[in-house]
């Protein structure tokens, strides 16, 4: 079975039974409608290929892990598409939550989702007691404070920000906390798995920064333009595009070289590659050349009209 595959049916299998009977009827659809709308299931994909890599003497255990690393990651899809952050109205190519569900039910979908990730490792974690609070340290460090999801959205609303810290945090923290489970829920050491989830996870919201300016709607699903509407740091913006293209690329090859020496090296190495080449094509940042060199700009960066600067993208300083 692939890892898109074994994530995809563990997500069916452990959200019907965390859901469990009697749930609010809408409140349910709404949860369903934010896990089940097309992800690319990369973090809990990661998961599934570190735990091969491991040993995966915990099956179950690894499934838990992975699905409570999405149903994570969206829970902070529902909440960053709402009016009060970014105001999305698209996400993975359909409606968002509270545009199909209103504001109150995306609100407590989001909550729902995040309980709901440390219910399924419950669930599942009491054959293994010292690898489940070893699992939810783990996800708890990548999305709560000080360095975790809500840390990283959070420092949008600071008045200077290091644009490092706030991807590592809104982005990266949970690809590390992606990694490090596998190895945790195979009973090894995360250790060697850190730098993997760290040079990802950044390569991830760099690439996400350069969509944003050179991608379009149809293909992402989602609104692009963003960072410049909401005057947010972005890689694209603090180094140009070329920059960001470069450090892209480094960050990549840097995963790569990260992966520790075993029998799944490979594989691994693979899953980078492909990922790499989906996040930013060659043939997108080849047009992107093109264009540049006869002197046409890919894509105008559309600017606020009102002057609501939050954080300094480029600020070295962190108060
Ligand atoms: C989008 O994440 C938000 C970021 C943190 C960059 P993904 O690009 O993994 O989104 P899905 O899960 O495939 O929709
Ligand atoms: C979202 O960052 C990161 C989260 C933690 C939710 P963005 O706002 O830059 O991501 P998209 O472009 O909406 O997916
Ligand atoms: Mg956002
Ligand atoms: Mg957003």
């Amino acid at each position: 079975m692939s890892l898109y595959n074994r994530a995809e049916a563990a997500l069916q299998i452990n959200f019907k039974k965390a859901a469990g009977v009697g749930t609010p009827p809408r409140l349910e659809d709404a949860m369903h409608h934010a896990v089940f709308n097309g992800g690319a299931r990369i973090r809990p994909q990661l998961c599934l290929a570190v735990a091969t890599a491991c040993g995966d003497d915990a099956p179950a255990l690894t499934d838990a892990a992975a699905v409570a690393l999405e149903l994570m990651h969206c829970a902070s899809l529902v909440h960053d598409d709402m009016p009060a952050f970014d105001n999305a109205d698209l996400r993975r190519g359909k409606p968002t939550v509270h545009k199909l569900f209103g504001e109150p039910l995306a609100l407590l979908t989001g909550d729902g989702l995040i309980v709901m990730a440390y219910q399924v490792l419950l669930q599942v974690g009491t054959t293994h007691p010292e690898r489940l609070i070893a699992l939810m340290r783990n996800l708890t460090e990548g999305v709560g404070i000080p360095n975790g999801i809500v840390a990283g959205q959070s420092w949008e609303c600071e008045t200077t920000a290091d644009l490092a810290r706030y991807q590592r945090s809104k982005t990266g923290a949970l690809f590390v906390s992606a990694t490090c489970a596998g190895a945790i829920a195979s009973g090894q050491s995360p250790k060697p798995w850190t730098d993997l989830g760290a040079f990802l996870g950044e390569a991830y919201q760099v690439a996400d920064d350069i969509r944003d300016v050179l991608g379009d709607v149809a293909n992402l699903g989602k609104p692009v333009g963003q960072d410049a509407v909401h005057d947010r740091p972005s890689s694209a913006q603090a180094m140009g595009l070329d920059g960001a293209i470069r450090h892209f690329d480094d960050l990549i090859a840097k995963a790569g070289k990260s992966i520790p020496h075993c029998a799944c090296r490979e594989m691994l190495q693979q899953l980078v590659l492909s990922e790499s080449e989906r996040l930013v094509p060659k043939s997108m940042c080849a047009s992107y050349r093109q264009h540049a060199t006869s002197g046409a700009r890919s894509k105008p960066i559309k600017r606020p009209q009102t002057s609501v600067t939050k954080v300094s993208a480029t600020s070295k300083s962190v108060r």
